[in-house]
């Protein structure tokens, strides 16, 4: 079992209000669920902006697969950074598109950059990257 600290928060009783409305929506069953994981989430963008340490992410793609080149275009990018591609799945959406997603592991800068050229690739038409971690670093 983790070392556990109870603590108590004041505040503003309208705020609270809103915040249990939103963790009943959600489906927490307490406070303390709901506020551990807010607090993992603003660790783990702290992590994406620090830039010291590894972060983990996924990368959606979209993607015509007849444009030409864009299939060799994209697996030759993920080749080149072989090292921050951990996996990826490919689903055949329909008679032209494609869907992949990527888990990419490494330094913040560098999965960025990697996502953002995978984006804006010609052929490319819907994507997102999901930035995730621990909330403990990796
Ligand atoms: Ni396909």
């Amino acid at each position: 079992m983790e070392d556990v600290t109870r603590f108590g928060v004041s505040m503003d009783r309208k705020l609270l209000g809103r915040f249990d409305k939103v963790c009943r929506r959600k489906g927490y069953t307490n406070r303390s669920e709901a506020i551990r994981d807010l607090i993992r989430d603003r660790l783990v963008d702290e992590d994406w902006s620090a830039n010291g340490g590894e972060v983990v992410g996924t990368l959606t793609l979209v993607y015509d697969h007849e444009t030409r080149e864009v299939q060799d275009r994209l697996t030759g990018a993920q080749h080149e950074h072989h090292g921050t591609v951990v996996s990826s799945m490919h689903v055949h959406l329909d008679h032209h598109h494609c869907l992949e997603v990527l888990v990419l592991r490494g330094k913040p800068e560098r999965v960025r950059k990697l996502a953002d050229r995978l984006l804006a690739m010609r052929g490319v038409k819907h994507g997102k990257l999901v930035s995730s971690g621990t909330g403990k670093g990796l």
